[in-house]
């Protein structure tokens, strides 16, 4: 049955059920008592299979962000909802079909709980903000918080309670598809992005209805997946697990982030959802965490396949047990847990605190005292696309683009008398910079580059596809990729090439070529995109790149022959606005890298905070046993933090402070040496030289973005404590060992500057 149909039919059967009960939620409706009390009092009332109802989350009836349903489910989830064993739905969005469900959970269920609506907002829902790797690139934390609250402001009017986001995944592969929903490599950084991406979304009261609640995942360790293959295995050492992996989960938690999501992966042997050590004794134990977990989609029947559990029931059992407290889409709460109870396999105190939490989320959200309180058509009307969304998302597009080189001052570009041809098929695409996860917006509706350039007048416009952009049907489907083989259209490109002063070339990959289950074993851009800057190279060297892309490529031989080099991601709803703006000087690009590039994918998985190994990477002369590639530099194409900037800065007089034996003030002064005014993140690096356990290069512990104007000069302080200084050890204790530490100071992790202090 397609949507329609299936739409048609609940609304019939709304109509035809007019019988609506007195909704219980109206007993909760100005009832001061707190909702501790009135979540017992409810609970109290609740029988047991409509508490495991609250702990099943059904699909909606319309699209899917996973393996599609089985043939009759529709009719099974609608006569589950009506039950009242249905506690949520994801994928149900617009205030018509939020309404549809939410009437049939409040009006016809015995007890009318409302349902909590969720939605993967990941990066927007109608309009778009970058990706989150790229927003990550801005380092700019009012920014990104901004653009959470904007999406909530949308989705809220949308009638979504709850967004599966943000990602918090740590990540050093970037054949990993969903580098692109995270925050990159760094574990200091993530932190402080999915705090101020929690604190957009939530805001600081859950039950207005401009905020949603949040959602950290996955939890634990989907961001190293082997190989960088989606799903794949996952086996972390315990110092990885407590000093990467943990600390932005942790900081979600610190911030109060609502509810978590486990993950697919098995982390060492384990699957997340049955994993008793991350959700009891970590997340529920040690960090105490109140709200609720919900599984990935179907992660509960997948323990079979990872060959944990024997069945559904067991797979039911197993999660219980282990504190996952929503079932999404496995069926195996809702079917099995009542008789897992009865046969006194599971306790039914496990059942009440799952249902606790989730029903505690609830009452934040003000479910119970207006369960249509996110169902006003007009007011969605009023919000979607609102000009202080597009404001909103526009200004951290501009801050999310790195300028990676830049030669010769080839930008930005000058605005009269030149004559300019625009290359590539992503340059004049209006659905690719929305990226993956956009399920809500509609194709066609982001400004593409060539709508950005032509707003500028004063030079003359070519375009040329190049290279035809053929992409694959479905969001999902599996073909996707950017023209292999037909250059047909390079003749035309070339000719434009050589009548043309500067040429701007967008290439990269489709926004659906990343994000999840979108893997890839090679990093070089798609189809014969390579061969197409290659051959444009020989008519005109005078080339400014623009890549499109949702994680870092080998763009090696593009760095050696390119002048100019811009990171422009999949930027949303306003990319080719925000991209314009840049190229043009409009914007003084401000972003830095929160991934390292690597120069080949055999590098891979790559990042600044290594160790240093027995047999580190300065070599003796002539020496052949050290820790190297004998074909390659050990070294990124780019750093993590690079990111260059229209002006130039300088840095100077590194001075430490010591204040007591751990705490240390560091100053130093940036100088803005170019002749534009501009923006700079003052980066600040650590090294604890030895340890008890051995510690990683470099780690940033701070950073701070400056504005300066030519020849100004600014001093910037950094406080050192024992969180930035301590670590976990092996038994999870967070210990500061004394001894010779270093701080390096910079505007990349490649840093300029350092100095050492010492802790007795
Ligand atoms: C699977 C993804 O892993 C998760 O991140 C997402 O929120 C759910 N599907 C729901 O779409």
């Amino acid at each position: 049955m397609n949507k329609n149909n299936l739409y048609n039919l609940l609304v019939i059967l709304l109509i035809l059920n007019v019988s609506c009960k007195e909704a219980i939620s109206n007993d909760f409706a100005g009832n001061t008592n707190s909702i501790d009390n009135k979540v017992a009092d409810l609970l109290a009332k609740m029988t047991l299979e409509e508490k495991i109802g609250q702990m099943n989350q059904y699909n909606g009836f319309w699209d899917v962000t996973g393996p599609k349903p089985a043939a009759g489910d529709a009719a099974k989830k609608y006569d589950h909802l009506k039950k009242g064993y249905v506690g949520s739905m994801l994928n149900v969005r617009g205030v018509k079909e939020v309404r549809a469900v939410q009437k049939v959970a409040v009006e016809e269920t015995r007890l009318g709980i409302p349902l909590i609506i969720g939605f993967d907002v990941i990066h927007g829902y109608k309009t778009l903000s970058p990706i989150p790797l790229a927003e990550a690139a801005s380092w700019d934390l009012e920014a990104i918080k901004k653009s959470a609250q904007v999406a909530a402001k949308e989705s809220a009017a949308a009638g979504i309670n709850w967004t599966f986001a943000p990602m918090v995944d740590i990540s050093r592969d970037a054949r990993w598809g969903r580098v692109m929903e995270g925050a990159g490599e760094d574990p200091y950084l993530g932190s402080k992005i999915a705090v101020a991406r929690i604190h957009g979304f939530q805001g600081d009261d859950l039950a207005s209805h401009e905020t949603i609640a949040a959602c950290a995942k996955h939890w634990a360790g989907y961001g190293f997946a082997e190989a960088g293959r989606d799903y794949n295995t996952v086996d972390i050492g315990t110092s990885t697990l407590n000093n990467i992996i943990f600390p932005p989960f942790k900081a979600a938690t610190d911030a109060g982030v609502k509810t978590f999501m486990n993950s697919f992966n098995e982390l060492n042997g384990i699957p997340a959802t049955g994993n008793v050590y991350l959700q009891r004794d970590i997340l529920k134990g040690k960090w105490g965490f109140d709200g609720f977990v919900v599984s990935d989609w179907g992660s509960m029947n997948e323990m079979i396949a990872h060959g944990y559990a024997k069945d559904r029931k067991h797979a039911a059992e197993l999660s219980a047990i282990a504190g996952s407290d929503m079932d999404m889409e496995s069926y195996a709460y809702v079917d099995e847990l009542a008789n897992l109870v009865r046969e006194g396999k599971v306790k039914e105190s496990l059942i009440d605190d799952a249902v606790t939490r989730i029903l505690k989320v609830k009452f934040e959200l003000g479910l119970f005292d207006d369960p249509y309180k996110y169902c006003n058509e007009d007011y969605e009307k009023e919000v979607t696309g609102s000009p202080a969304i597009h404001e909103a998302v526009l200004d951290v597009a501009k801050k999310s683009i790195v300028l990676l080189k830049n030669e010769n001052q080839l930008l930005p570009l000058k605005k009269e008398g030149q004559h300019i041809a625009l290359i590539g098929a992503l340059a004049a695409d209006k659905t690719s910079p929305l990226g993956s996860w956009r399920i809500a917006a509609d194709d066609n509706t982001a400004v593409s580059v060539l709508e950005g350039l032509q707003k500028y007048t004063g030079n003359k416009l070519t375009y040329a596809k190049g290279a035809d952009l053929a992409i694959g049907k479905a969001e999902f489907a599996i073909e996707l990729k950017i023209n292999t083989e037909d250059t047909s259209e390079f003749p035309e490109a070339i000719a434009a090439a050589k009548k043309a002063d500067v040429v701007v070339m967008v290439l990269g990959e489709h926004g659906f070529q990343s994000g999840e289950a979108r893997s890839r074993t090679d990093l070089n851009l798609p189809g014969v995109q390579q061969e197409l800057l290659e051959a444009i190279y020989k008519v005109n060297k005078n080339i400014v790149l623009v890549l499109n892309n949702g994680r870092p490529l080998t763009i090696t031989w593009a760095d050696t022959h390119i002048p100019a080099i811009v990171e422009a991601w999949h930027l949303g709803t306003q990319s080719g606005n925000a991209i314009a703006e840049v190229l043009y000087g409009d914007y003084n690009p401000s972003g830095k890298l929160p991934m390292s590039f690597p120069r080949h994918v055999g590098q891979v998985p790559i990042y600044y905070n290594y160790k240093n190994t027995g047999r580190p990477i300065i070599p003796a002369p002539n020496e052949v046993f050290w820790s190297h590639y004998i074909d390659e530099s050990n070294d990124p194409l780019y750093a993590f933090g690079h990111g260059l900037s229209y002006t130039t800065f300088s840095y100077s007089n590194l001075v430490i402070d010591k204040v007591s034996n751990d705490t240390f003030k560091v100053s130093v002064d940036v100088k803005n040496t170019g002749s534009v005014t501009g923006k700079e993140v003052v980066q600040l690096y650590i090294q604890d030289l030895f340890a008890s356990v051995t510690r990683p290069v470099k780690e940033l512990k701070g950073f701070e973005m400056i504005e300066l104007s030519p020849n100004k000069q600014e001093t910037i302080h950094f406080n050192l404590t024992k969180d930035e200084l301590g670590f976990f050890n092996n038994t999870g204790d967070f210990v500061l060992e004394p001894g010779d530490f270093k701080v390096y100071v910079g505007g990349s992790s490649k840093t300029v500057l350092e100095s050492k202090f010492n802790i007795e």
